[in-house]
């Protein structure tokens, strides 16, 4: 899907980026070799991506009967074992990337995938009982959009569960992001600090846990 408007450039980047790493990505994710286990050692501090996502994961009972929403669900490299042993949940799961869906369809394909854009969710208002967005707010080109349109969607006492990059923390980190992952569209700009971000945060919802590892953020918050 191309798109059209002042975003265009930004939308045109995100999906021609992943489209291109959409066969290295959960290796360097997940750290599956040795070049990419050096990378999150000089660039990320050594920060595990599994294990953040394994701690956010566990917010969520396997025996959840409620309806969640994934954005973006990427190619569930992290979600997918969680996923088959959630069999009462109601799923759907959302990406821009068609190319990163087509991984996710593999792992998943009896869950419901979608491709859209988290900045204009076709969903009803306080439809979901939960929202899960991992490693997703620093790529999303409207932040704005994205916050507001995933509380929208999540009903009042459910919880939204993220991870993401947030800026201000290491100056290795911000210097890659800024230099290499902005340009090539992984990543989007602008990006919340700590403080920028509860500030956000603290207007929506209540915030229940909330920590830093490294650079990035991860938070299980109930919308007030
Ligand atoms: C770093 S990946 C994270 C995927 C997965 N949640 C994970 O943790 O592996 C970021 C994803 O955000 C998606 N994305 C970027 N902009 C988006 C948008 N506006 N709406 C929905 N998905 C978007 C990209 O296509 C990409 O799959």
């Amino acid at each position: 899907m191309l798109r059209w408007g002042e975003n265009m450039d930004k939308y045109n980047k995100i999906q021609s980026s992943y489209k291109r790493s959409k066969n290295i990505y959960d290796k360097t994710l997940t750290q599956g070799n040795f070049w990419s286990r050096l990378y999150i050692r000089l660039f990320w501090g050594g920060v595990d991506d599994v294990k953040i996502a394994e701690e956010l994961l566990s917010f969520i009972p396997d025996d959840f009967s409620g309806r969640l929403l994934d954005v973006p669900v990427g190619t569930a490299v992290f979600t997918h074992e969680k996923y088959k042993r959630m069999k009462n949940a109601d799923m759907i799961c959302l990406d821009y990337s068609e190319d990163m869906l087509e991984q996710a369809k593999k792992r998943l394909p009896d869950i419901g995938l979608i491709q859209g854009d988290v900045g204009s969710l076709g969903f009803e208002n306080e439809s979901f009982d939960t929202v899960l967005s991992m490693n997703g707010f620093h790529a999303f080109p409207d932040k704005e959009k994205a916050f507001s349109e995933t509380c929208r969607v999540l009903k009042k006492g459910g919880t939204f569960l993220c991870c993401f990059y947030i800026k201000g923390k290491s100056k290795i980190t911000d210097l890659l992001v800024k230099n290499i992952l902005s340009k090539k569209g992984w990543f989007t700009p602008p990006f919340d600090t700590e403080e920028s971000l509860k500030a956000r945060l603290e207007k929506m919802y209540d915030i229940k846990e909330f920590h830093i590892d490294g650079s990035m953020v991860y938070f299980y918050a109930v919308k007030k």
